[in-house]
């Protein structure tokens, strides 16, 4: 497996996806978290792992890939908002020491509904 960057989106902010014999097992990307200068250094996470590649390890190796990326680019901190149901991610974000911020209330939409998110960060 390799992870390859992806695109220029801004050059700081990398999306990286993992492959496996050039099938693409899922993908990380370090999101703008605010346009104020003040935030320069924090970066927002996405990532998604193909469902038949869950649990073997894709998304652990994406997100320290993302870190490293990360630190090298100059950011101090990655910001990431979970729906505090989405057991699985918050398994993978403890495992790489992401700690729990707080719950927003009704900060997101789910089925058309408000509903709560968890913010989590983890300094570099
Ligand atoms: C969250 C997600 C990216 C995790 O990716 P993954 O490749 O399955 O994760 P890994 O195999 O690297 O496992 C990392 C940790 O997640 C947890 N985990 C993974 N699969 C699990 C399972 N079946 N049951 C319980 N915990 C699990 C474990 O804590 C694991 O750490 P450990 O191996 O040290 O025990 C993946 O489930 C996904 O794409 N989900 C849908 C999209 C999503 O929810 N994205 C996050 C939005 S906030």
């Amino acid at each position: 497996m390799r992870a390859r960057f992806f695109g220029d989106r801004r050059a700081r902010y990398a999306t990286l996806v993992a492959e496996r014999e050039g099938v693409a097992l899922g993908w990380a990307a370090l999101n703008p978290y605010s346009a104020r200068a003040a935030y320069d250094r924090v970066g927002d996470l996405s990532i998604y792992v193909l469902r038949s590649a869950r649990g073997t390890g894709v998304g652990s190796r994406l997100l320290a890939a993302l870190e490293e990326s990360a630190r090298r680019n100059g950011f101090h901190k990655i910001v990431l908002f979970t729906f505090p149901f989405n057991a699985l991610a918050q398994g993978l974000y403890a495992t790489r020491g992401f700690r729990e911020v707080g719950v927003f209330r009704e900060q997101g939409t789910l089925d058309d509904r408000p509903a709560d998110v968890m913010a989590m960060e983890k300094l570099l």
